[in-house]
């Protein structure tokens, strides 16, 4: 299904969410072509480092052609900061910027509290106007439910966004508090959905397959879904659940052969954005996670902390064929006992062993 967000209409609801450190450039260029795949959004980038023209700044928003449709990521406290770093990436011929809103809500602690909340909205409702009233191109928020479980305000914020110019929201159906642990809320994401009255709104989380996929817009009304880390796990997650979705038959579930094939070409990004040897650097922690529908992979793992070039990733995929023989069948295929449980729900997610951020979360 398309979906449209201010003047700009993207083909499929299916979209990226932004992984720090993941899905830059390189990823971007790689899965694209995998096909059902709509937005996606750069890193997040620090308002006034772009302001300040750092380089890893500018970094960040590094595009190519064929990674579109794409937004950029801003953060940033100061109104007039991040109005001025959006202009700044309109003038560049950015088509979209969305806003962090990490959890724009401090935690409500007394009684009386509800001024205390008004005032924050208030607060997200200057940030968006002050950008909005400022740019052509169309600016989009990306937050939680809320702080904790008794201040689910993201209604509240969505719409205070959405009457301040916002042509759609993201919301990650988890509390602040919550970090990346228990489940995502999809009740929680339903309520932003009929809080909001004309833009889309955008679920996310813990969609790590098309089953869950389509559960989270049958449950919440959401007009498209973002996928992040089941994405990274899996990047045909994207044309899979668009086959569903569509009714198609589904494409069939890559082999060993396919995903070496596109971590290949994840790394010749990698390599032609970053250079051989920082793409390289890069990759080591990235192909970690890439692999974990393969099976066994310890000496993979292992070799692949020595990664320094191109060449080095032939060799060590070339050695870790030849070591994982005694995991196949005569078919060629991993005996049963050394299959990667499906992740079909999202109640496997802790089980998968997906990686959580260790960093600012307070922002995701
Ligand atoms: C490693 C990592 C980095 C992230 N970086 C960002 C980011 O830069 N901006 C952002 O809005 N969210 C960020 N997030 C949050 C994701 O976009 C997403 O909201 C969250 O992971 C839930 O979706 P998922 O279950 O599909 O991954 C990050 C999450 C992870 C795990």
């Amino acid at each position: 299904m398309p979906v449209r967000i201010g003047e700009i209409a993207i083909s499929s609801n299916l979209f990226l969410a932004p992984l720090a450190g993941y899905t830059n450039l390189p990823f971007r260029l790689a899965i694209r072509p995998l096909g059902g795949l709509g937005l996606a959004t750069t890193d997040l980038v620090n308002a006034r480092s772009l302001l300040e023209r750092h380089a890893k700044s500018f970094k960040l928003i590094e595009t190519a052609p064929g990674d579109e449709p794409l937004a950029v990521q801003l953060f940033g406290a100061v109104p007039e900061e991040m109005r001025d770093a959006a202009l700044l990436l309109q003038e560049r011929g950015v088509r979209m910027v969305d806003v962090n809103m990490g959890c724009p809500v401090r935690k409500v602690v007394r009684a009386g509290s509800g001024a205390a909340l008004l005032a924050d909205t208030a607060r997200v409702a200057r940030l968006v106007r002050t950008m909005t009233a400022a740019l052509r191109i169309p600016l989009t928020c990306k937050m939680r439910l809320g702080w904790d479980s008794e201040n689910l305000t993201a209604p509240d914020v969505a719409r205070a966004a959405e009457d301040a110019g916002a042509a759609a929201i993201t919301i990650h159906g988890r509390t602040r508090a919550q970090g990346f642990s228990g489940r995502v809320n999809l009740d929680g994401i339903a309520a932003v959905v009929r809080a909001v009255r004309r833009i889309p709104v955008v679920g996310n989380g813990d969609v790590t397959t098309p089953r869950a996929a389509k559960e989270m817009f049958e449950r919440t009304g959401c007009a498209a879904v973002s996928i992040g880390r089941g994405a990274f796990s899996n990047p045909w997650i994207f044309a899979q659940t668009r086959a569903l979705l569509d009714g198609a038959t589904p494409p069939a579930e890559p082999g060993f052969d396919a995903r070496i094939a596109f971590m290949s070409a994840h790394l010749d990004r990698m390599a032609d954005v970053f250079g051989e040897e920082t793409g390289c650097r890069m990759f080591r922690k990235v192909a970690a996670w890439s692999v974990r529908r393969l099976g066994p992979a310890a000496e993979f793992k292992r070799r692949l902390a020595g990664l320094r070039t191109r060449a080095d990733f032939d060799a060590i995929v070339a050695h870790w064929r030849a070591w994982r023989q005694p995991f196949l069948g005569p078919d060629g295929e991993l005996l049963p006992q050394y299959r990667p449980q499906d992740v079909l729900h999202a109640d496997s997610l802790s089980k998968d062993g997906l990686p959580i951020p260790r960093g600012p979360s307070e922002w995701w």
